[in-house]
């Protein structure tokens, strides 16, 4: 025991470095820095003698068609979109965000293997690579994955030696093959693990808590392992890193320990209190150690109950959710930590609790964040089953790999206590027929049989397709995408007893932009290719989100929602599917930057319980309006508020229930402009005064102003500070109009990373360091670099009082 304990805290000391983990018995290295990358069909490029010394040095993650160009030709497609019922094919320019992302491209790298010796197994992992990754070692292929969402490895033990190895990896995304920005190249995490051969299996855990009380939890492990005559020695930490249970076993049944460890006085996990527990695991061989796995988990029950719904840890409680793409605007699809859990951090003031991956695998980090931010998660799989959206979408995999695919995702994050739901599907048009039907529950069942926990979810869209075939009785969860009208009579007919709003709202709104008249209003577009901020613009299929907020707090059998989307994401520029140069998308409370649209103050009003919000739109610079008719609205927590133009009072709006507007905005409609202030006053139940906002006619822009997500960073090479960047008139006020071009510049400790502005008609690339305001803002990232220090960004403008914004990072 003493011994084991010893390994314990070597080990956990070890496994906080987060680049290099070693232990005696398992090493794992992140393949990150020195990659080779070149775009092209570079026949020959597997073999090590290959010249590669020309290609560009990348670093992986890495997206290789975030730089650019924009280009209307990438990708278009002539389609009409079955789901968004349109009847003609029209020619979608920006549908997959008009990025270079088709074609061939090899990366390479090369690396040794100290630890390798007889006896030792070599793993080479991804966690996502996009897309149709072919794999060689040393000139040799030992492998390919189709699926440019999934995680997969492959034991390259026979392929490489102690001194010097070379991976080479092929990708090909094909045209017509993603119905949004699917990003390109090697986009998540690649790793090498060394081993020992009879040694825990890759993702061989797997922990759950099948019986929880206040005073105890039993932790159930299974962990599979290859070889004989272990035993298994397994601790449970808390997050004081205080060992809390400890279990030794030398049952092995086939390739399986089953261990039961009693936890007392259990935290339970919940987004409000996400408490973290780990286990260490040493498999042990005559006394020898000989691995040692180390895993995060929580405590914490689930249960979808007829009428009762979804309840946590024995609490009813609702999905205050959102969809998120996988894109991280200007950063593209290569992950970032930073980035990451900027968005959580966003999202969790806003009120979120639950996070969809649509449509498709999340990436390990997000997941790590949402355990440890406390959020729950709904992990999505496919967008496709056998019948494509887009002719070379996954519908050419599904038959053959859609099990793999569905066996590794859930190996791979099954001990995350964020994840609360599976979901087998999006919207997939194998909702129409008996094959379809079939294959949700062949589907269903694989989840089930890998994970008999969580149950499994399909974002239905063909609601009354499902109700007729048997599809959407079959399903544990029925999750309905849009359709409202739909939700009591398919309520009625699935036996359930519940439904999710899986997809939700698919409101269209510009940050910062108005427009007049003020009206409710699908499909509407205008000449400059954004949509109105008063927040009444949607899709033909979809909705405002008061019209869902009334069937959330009005029928206890609503589970919850997931709005579309937190987050606008590259590709999908509806309503301007056919309108270049619309590349990026509407949807988002949030836009492409990450700013908040007006729209998030809405959910913020119901969601965050803990904060008070009062927010007004619109900005208040009509210059030419004047004496007409602009409409003011106030989204807030409080029940009433008054209105105050130039101090003469507009009156008091009450929320009621005339209309779902009405119930959750308080929206002074007649209201004419004239510069100056507008002031809003929020009232609570008896009248007290609460809160006040104001915003005052801007003057000319005179001014630069930084705020930063964080000003201190981790000097690894990858850390971000995001800067906020606006301009501001001589008495302090926000240009909401403007739209200067800036120029940025780092110096010191750090580099100049990205820029985004939010507008979705920008061909502007991220990459350089200049861009225009749009409606008074834009957004700067800031990267560390590996040395530690100070830096600064220096934001500068024609006409403008330049600004320098300080920034330092440490080790
Ligand atoms: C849904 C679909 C999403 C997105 C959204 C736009 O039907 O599931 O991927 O396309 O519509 O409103």
């Amino acid at each position: 025991m003493q011994q084991s304990y010893f390994n314990i805290r070597v080990l956990t000391t070890i496994l906080m470095l987060p680049m290099l983990i070693h232990s005696q018995e398992r090493t794992m290295m992140e393949l990150d820095a020195n990659w080779k990358f070149k775009k092209g069909d570079e026949s020959g490029a597997f073999n090590v003698e290959f010249d590669d010394s020309k290609w560009e040095t990348v670093s992986v993650p890495h997206d290789w068609a975030i730089y650019g160009p924009f280009d209307k030709e990438v990708d278009k497609q002539l389609v009409k979109i079955e789901q968004n019922s349109e009847e003609v094919a029209t020619e979608k320019t920006g549908r997959t965000g008009a990025l270079p992302h088709i074609g061939q491209a090899w990366y390479r790298n090369e690396f040794s293997l100290p630890e390798f010796e007889e006896g030792k197994k070599v793993i080479i992992l991804f966690e996502g690579a996009m897309s149709e990754p072919k794999v060689f070692i040393n000139g040799k292929k030992v492998g390919q994955w189709n699926y440019g969402y999934s995680y997969f490895y492959f034991d390259i033990t026979e392929y490489v030696t102690k001194d010097k190895n070379t991976v080479a990896v092929q990708l090909n995304n094909r045209a017509l093959s993603s119905r949004w920005y699917p990003g390109a190249g090697l986009y998540r995490k690649v790793s090498l693990i060394v081993k020992n051969k009879e040694s825990i299996d890759q993702w061989g855990s797997y922990i759950t808590t099948p019986f929880i009380s206040e005073k105890l939890a039993k932790v159930n492990i299974k962990t599979k392992v290859t070889g004989e005559k272990f035993s298994l020695v397994t601790h449970v930490l808390d997050q004081q890193n205080d060992t809390v249970a400890t279990d030794t076993s030398a049952a092995l049944f086939g390739h399986e320990f089953e261990q039961n460890l009693a936890v007392s006085d259990p935290k339970l996990w919940s987004p409000e209190t996400p408490y973290l527990y780990t286990t260490i695991s040493n498999l042990y061989k005559d006394g020898k150690i000989q691995d040692v796995v180390k895993q995060r988990f929580g405590i914490r029950s689930i249960k979808y109950e007829p009428q009762k719904g979804f309840s946590l840890n024995g609490q009813v409680r609702k999905f205050k959710g959102v969809c998120l793409h996988h894109d991280l605007g200007p950063l593209g699809t290569a992950i970032n930590k930073a980035a990451l859990k900027r968005q959580l951090t966003i999202l969790k003031d806003m009120g979120v609790d639950a996070i969809r991956s649509s449509h498709n695998m999340p990436s390990l980090e997000q997941l790590e964040l949402c355990d440890e931010m406390g959020f729950m998660f709904l992990a999505e799989s496919f967008d496709e089953w056998a019948k494509p959206k887009v002719e070379n979408g996954y519908n050419r995999f599904f038959e053959t790999d859609a099990e793999k695919d569905v066996v590794n995702l859930i190996h791979a994050t099954r001990n995350h206590p964020s994840i609360v739901m599976w979901s087998s599907g999006n919207e997939v048009p194998d909702q129409w027929g008996a094959e379809g039907v079939k294959r949700a529950k062949w589907l269903q069942d694989i989840f089930h049989r890998e994970d008999p926990t969580r149950p499994v979810t399909v974002g239905m869209d063909q609601v009354k397709a499902t109700m007729e075939s048997g599809f959407g009785a079959l399903l544990d969860v029925p999750g309905l995408n849009y359709r409202l009208h739909l939700y009591e009579e398919a309520y009625d007919r699935f036996p359930q007893g519940f439904l999710l709003g899986s997809e939700t709202a698919s409101t269209v709104s510009s940050r910062g932009i108005y427009k007049f008249p003020v009206e409710k209003a699908a499909m509407k577009q205008y000449d400059d290719f954004q949509s109105s901020s008063y927040d009444l613009e949607y899709c033909d299929w979809s909705n405002v989100p008061d019209d869902d907020f009334v069937l959330q707090d009005d029928k206890p059998w609503v589970i919850g929602e997931f709005v579309w989307t937190g987050f606008d994401y590259l590709g999908e520029p509806t309503p301007y599917d056919e309108m270049w140069p619309s590349r990026s998308s509407y949807f988002g409370i949030c836009d492409l930057a990450g700013l908040p649209k007006d729209r998030y103050y809405l959910y913020r009003s119901r969601w965050n319980t803990e904060e008070e919000t009062l927010h007004i739109l619109p900005h208040w610079n009509w210059e030419g309006r004047e004496g007409e008719v602009t409409p003011v609205f106030a989204y807030t927590n409080y029940p009433s508020a008054e209105l105050f133009v130039n101090d003469k009072s507009m009156g008091i709006q009450r929320k009621n229930d005339s209309s779902p507007q009405n119930r959750y905005r308080l929206m002074w409609m007649d209201v004419t402009y004239e510069p100056g202030t507008i002031k809003v006053v929020a009232y609570d139940k008896n009248g007290n005064q609460k809160l006040s906002k104001q915003i005052s006619t801007a003057t000319e822009p005179y001014q630069i102003k930084m705020e930063a997500d964080r000003t201190s960073l981790k000097a690894d090479g990858k850390d971000l500070a995001f800067v906020t960047v606006s301009v501001v008139d001589k008495n302090g006020n926000l240009c909401p109009t403007a739209t200067n071009q800036l120029k940025f510049k780092v110096k010191g400790a750090g580099s100049y990373r990205a820029a985004c502005n939010g507008d979705a008609t920008s061909l502007e690339m991220f990459h350089l360091p200049t861009m225009h305001l749009f409606s008074g803002k834009l957004v700067v990232l800031v990267q560390s670099t590996t040395l530690e220090g100070k830096m600064s960004l220096t934001v500068s403008g024609k006409g403008l009082k330049k600004a320098e914004l300080p920034l330092k990072s440490f080790k």
